[in-house]
């Protein structure tokens, strides 16, 4: 059997600080339809975003730990503060692939933008830990990089106010240095920032183009070499398993948003790290 002609029907495990990575869990069961996953939301200890570098890294390796006692082939950090901040040290830490959303963010965001000038949103820590500038700067050092932190998007978010007035009023607060800035590429590098596209294009105006995470990590997951990620056989049945680590029951009712209504989240299992 040549190295090619391998499978491994294990999942792919994903983790999010809480429900946002499900955007990401959404991308990735479209564009592998015969991969199973296993998603585990940290919903104990959410959110991430504001909390410092060491906190997050400790729990990224605790989460990662219960998704690779479940026998994952790879990690997928879908959460972009716990990419930022913890990535490096679960790398050292474990012998499985694990993937983050902020290097596929950036690939992506150099390829579409044409006058090198980009700009980030996130939370306060991904913001604060640099690590997008640094990523685009290992990428094309003549690139530009403006980046705004955003802390109330999330909230708003969660509370499911897409559309709402208030959030409009926040994203043109939020994003009000954009126009100055010249940027005609936007990466959304937050989770939660992909179900606001709609009210962030218009914010920003149609000649800036949007990059999320999500669509990112699926096209670089695509492209990983064979003998890092076996694909499962052909036929295989997907299955979706959905662990958080407190009361599933909201979980559940924000979930049916992030996955657009497209996957049910029947099963939630909690767990203690
Ligand atoms: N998942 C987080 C991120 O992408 C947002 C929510 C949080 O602050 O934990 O940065």
């Amino acid at each position: 059997m040549t190295a090619l002609a391998r499978h491994d029907n294990r999942p792919i495990g994903i983790f999010d600080s809480g429900v946002g990575g499900l955007t990401v869990l959404q991308a990735l069961i479209r564009q592998f339809p015969h991969e199973s996953f296993i998603y585990l939301g940290d919903t104990a200890r959410v959110p991430y975003g504001s909390k410092s570098a060491r906190t997050v890294e400790r729990y990224t390796i605790q989460v990662a730990q219960a998704l690779l006692d479940r026998h994952v082939k790879l990690l997928v950090v879908a959460c972009n503060t716990a990419s930022a901040l913890g990535l490096t040290a679960l790398r050292r830490y474990c012998p499985t692939p694990a993937m983050g959303v902020i290097e596929p963010g950036c690939r992506l965001a150099a390829t579409v933008s044409r006058n090198r000038c980009i700009g980030v949103i996130g939370t306060r820590s991904t913001i604060a830990s640099q690590a997008y500038p640094q990523t685009l700067a290992t990428i094309d050092g003549g690139i530009a990089v403006h980046s705004w932190a955003c802390p109330l998007l999330v909230p708003l978010v969660e509370e499911g106010w897409y559309r709402h007035p208030a959030t409009r009023l926040v994203v043109e607060e939020s994003l009000r240095e954009v126009p100055a800035s010249g940027i005609d590429t936007l990466i959304l590098g937050c989770t939660h920032y992909p179900l606001l596209r709609q009210v962030i294009q218009e914010v920003v105006g149609p000649e800036v183009q949007l990059v999320d995470s999500a669509s990112a990590v699926a096209r670089t997951l695509v492209g990983l070499p064979a003998n890092l990620l076996f694909p499962a056989a052909v036929g295989q049945s997907q299955q979706i398993t959905f662990l958080v680590t407190d009361v599933a029951d909201r979980f559940r009712e924000v979930a049916h948003h992030f996955l657009q209504d497209q996957t049910a989240v029947e099963q939630v299992e909690v767990i203690d790290l």
